[in-house]
């Protein structure tokens, strides 16, 4: 994945942060020192919404004036990070793009007085449908980082998965919890170091192992990102080290022994889900799976759930909306597990467009990052109410009280 280990220099230090999962935050580039620099990643953001600063998290109307919000407090660099998917971006658009292609077919006449948005997964209730994804390096966006996300969750009633590459380890995240989180995996080459991973996880009280399997090509070619770091006028290397000491920095990592290529997932195939049973108690989900024969596949080797992703558009460049996945994927597994989505949810509507198509519950990544980049945990906090009001309200809307109630023929297509 990384091709030039040892130079420090400004080149190789690009390819790095366009490729790498682990971007790591040093003081130098953290949100507090954003001043020093006027200049802007060149995103989907105009001028003018950027004007018009938010003064408190309870200002923003909807998820993306956080976003706008982040945008003006983070390095470029690093909101580029959060914003960034591969090559021309059109996966990423597509996710987006494809939730909106369905329309709402709302019922009338229906008692929608109280509503019920309870969730099971794993014998475990949940208040809401709404997963926080696993996402890296969250002190890239603010200086607490996922203990800042793991305290919106817990004052909000809502589940947190974990990224192997988390700034902060996992014991800290789930005390500052209050409840186990599910825990990510990303797998290196050294089992002994997985296994080690895995007893974190465990002991940490991690009822759920999350392996992502989306990345065999590492994180391929980031141009968003790679454009922003050029534009940024910092001097990143005051922060980051090498592509391996940085990984080997992470909380999770630490104190183990790997090179980059062990690093790799390319070498991940359907084989080692038996060796990860074998090692753990933890239920196995699958993040990343994305066709009908794969979620076949997933079923034979029993795993226990599913997250339909394609990484939110940062992985392959397949130019599909994760919601079609969803379809195939829901159609395939006809409820014997649960099935999650991620990709594009924007909107309470979003919400409930996924939900009418297979998905048991969703996850949202950039959001909840946006509402942290501006406002830390307050911020996660105004993203998880806006999108709870905002599906309450679709529910009411759409005649459905209840989860169970929203049903494929609340949407259609033109
Ligand atoms: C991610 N995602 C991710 N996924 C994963 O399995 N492990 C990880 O470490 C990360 N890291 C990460 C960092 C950032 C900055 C982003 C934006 C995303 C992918 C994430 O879990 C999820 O699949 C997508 O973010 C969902 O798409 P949306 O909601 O961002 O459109």
């Amino acid at each position: 994945m990384h091709d030039d280990l040892t130079s420090l220099s400004r080149r190789s230090f690009l390819r790095f942060l366009a490729g790498s999962p682990a971007l790591l935050v040093l003081p130098g580039c953290r949100p507090s020192d954003r001043a020093t620099s006027g200049a802007r990643a060149d995103t989907d953001v105009s001028d003018a919404a950027l004007e018009e600063a938010l003064k408190s998290a309870e200002q923003a109307i909807n998820v993306f004036d956080l976003r706008d919000a982040a945008q003006r407090s983070l390095p470029p660099a690093h909101f580029a990070y959060l914003q960034t998917g591969v090559d021309g971006d059109a996966t990423l658009r597509a996710n987006e793009a494809g939730l909106a292609r369905y329309y709402l077919r709302p019922r009338r006449l229906v008692d929608v007085s109280s509503l019920d948005t309870k969730v099971r997964l794993f014998g475990i209730d949940w208040p809401t449908p709404i997963v926080l994804a696993p996402a890296g390096s969250q002190r890239a966006f603010h200086p607490e980082g996922e203990l800042a996300t793991a305290r919106a969750a817990k004052a909000q009633g809502h589940l947190q998965i974990l990224s192997s590459v988390t700034s902060t380890a996992v014991e800290e995240v789930a005390s500052a919890r209050g409840e186990p989180v599910w825990y990510q995996l990303y797998p290196t080459g050294r089992w002994d170091i997985t296994q080690r991973l895995l007893r974190r996880a465990e002991e940490a009280g991690s009822p759920v192992v999350v392996l992502t399997v989306d990345i065999p090509a590492g994180t391929g070619n980031r141009e968003t990102l790679a454009r922003a770091v050029r534009k940024d006028p910092r001097d990143c290397t005051q922060c980051h080290g090498s592509p391996i000491d940085d990984l080997r920095r992470k909380p999770m990592y630490q104190g183990t022994e790997f090179t980059l290529e062990d690093w790799s997932q390319a070498r991940l195939t359907w084989d080692f889900l038996g060796r990860l049973r074998d090692a753990t108690q933890m239920k196995l989900v699958l993040k990343g799976i994305v066709t009908a024969e794969d979620a076949h596949r997933s079923l034979q080797y029993g795993v226990d759930g599913i997250v339909v992703s394609n990484h939110g558009g940062r992985a392959e460049e397949s130019g599909r909306a994760s919601i079609e996945s969803l379809r195939e994927v829901a159609a395939a597994v006809k409820g014997r597990v649960p099935v999650l989505m991620d990709g594009g949810i924007r909107r309470g509507t979003d919400i409930l467009k996924a939900m009418a198509l297979g998905a048991d519950a969703v996850c949202i990544g950039r959001p909840y990052l946006w509402g942290l980049g501006a406002f830390g945990q307050a911020g996660v906090e105004r993203v998880l109410t806006i999108l709870r009001n905002e599906l309450q309200i679709a529910m009411r809307f759409a005649g459905a009280p209840a989860l169970r109630e929203i049903t494929p023929s609340l949407v259609g297509l033109p």
